[in-house]
């Protein structure tokens, strides 16, 4: 994988992070999410490559732009699968939060699992902890393995957790545990990346979000030696024959991090509202300055980029 392609995908993101920011705390999630799905295909498209969404916005019938199975790039240069979110925390974007990011990871042809858009159970660590946890053991179990991993004691771990009621008997047992807990409202592709980040202040990302936010976490920790496992939840009948329609055929395995992000991996980040990674979208007089993280799993480069972007001689966001 051509390394020069991380400045052209830091553009994508670049460009739907300046589109959807620019509706920060205005309320309106569908518009948000509009904004930076068009600008993200549009910045797509003028790349030489031709891609596959594998994960997108959804299945045809329900996303105009960027569904699964749609062909960007212009179709010139080498082929790859894109797993990405043009805005991961739709909220927290419309509500002004922390947290929201554009993003968007690419592998190889057939390296990206094709995750169904239903749940995934998940838990996330850095380097350190690296195999020792195991979505077949609980909570407790596997607070106790990072904690001898690192080093230190359960009540030095920070958990983050997506705040919902599916997860009171999680939180209890995390508590019970004695780890610290960090609630969080929605954004979990951004906590498992922070796992990695020795200054985040995060240890373990758990609990259910998104399976295809999963893929894109597996990617992006794949680029900082991180370690993950998911397994796929089953609300209804319904999300069995959705996942079976997409090809999975044993439901209760458990993914580890190379079956659902294998292969050599690019991944990149812009912050849309400040967070525990980067900073949001800063706008000023004709222009904005943007904050991106991209990442090489072949290279283990992690560059932080900042950028001024100027709307008089660029396309205006
Ligand atoms: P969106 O950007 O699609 O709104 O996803 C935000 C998010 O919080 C993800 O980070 C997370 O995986 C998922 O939603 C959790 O789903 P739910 O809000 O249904 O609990």
């Amino acid at each position: 994988m051509d390394r020069n392609f991380a400045l052209e995908f830091v553009r994508v993101t670049e460009a739907a992070a300046l589109s959807c920011a620019r509706y920060m705390g205005r309320g309106d999630e569908t518009l948000a999410d509009h904004a930076a799905v068009e600008a993200m295909r549009q910045s797509l498209n003028s790349i030489n490559f031709t891609g596959t969404v594998v994960i997108g916005e959804g299945e045809r019938d329900e996303a105009p732009m960027l569904y699964i199975g749609e062909k960007v790039g212009n179709g010139k240069g080498p082929i790859f699968d894109l797993a990405l979110d043009p805005l991961e925390g739709t909220t927290i974007c419309a509500l002004g939060g922390n947290n929201a990011l554009a993003v968007i990871a690419i592998a190889e042809q057939g390296r990206f699992l094709h995750a169904p858009d239903i749940y995934m159970e998940k838990i996330s660590v850095g380097p350190e902890a690296v195999g020792v946890v195991d979505l077949n053991k609980t909570p407790t179990e596997n607070l106790q393995n990072i904690a001898d991993a690192k080093n230190c004691h359960v009540d030095d771990l920070t958990v983050v957790i997506l705040d919902r009621p599916r997860h009171e008997g999680l939180i209890a047992e995390v508590r019970a545990a004695g780890a610290r807990i960090w609630l969080i409202g929605d954004g979990d592709v951004s906590a498992a990346i922070a796992t990695c980040m020795p200054d985040s202040g995060v240890d373990v990302l758990m609990g259910t979000g998104g399976a295809p936010e999963g893929v894109i976490a597996a990617a992006a920790l794949r680029c900082v030696n991180g370690d993950f496992q998911g397994r796929l939840v089953y609300r209804n009948e319904k999300d069995r024959e959705r996942s079976k329609q997409m090809g999975i055929e044993d439901l209760e395995r458990i993914y580890g991090i190379r079956d659902l992000a294998d292969g050599p991996v690019m991944f990149s980040a812009t912050g849309v509202t400040s967070g525990t990674l980067l900073s949001g979208v800063h706008f000023m007089r004709g222009g904005a300055k943007t904050h991106s993280l991209v990442m090489r799993s072949e290279s283990g480069t992690i560059r932080f980029i900042e950028a001024e972007h100027h709307f008089d001689q660029m396309p205006t966001y």
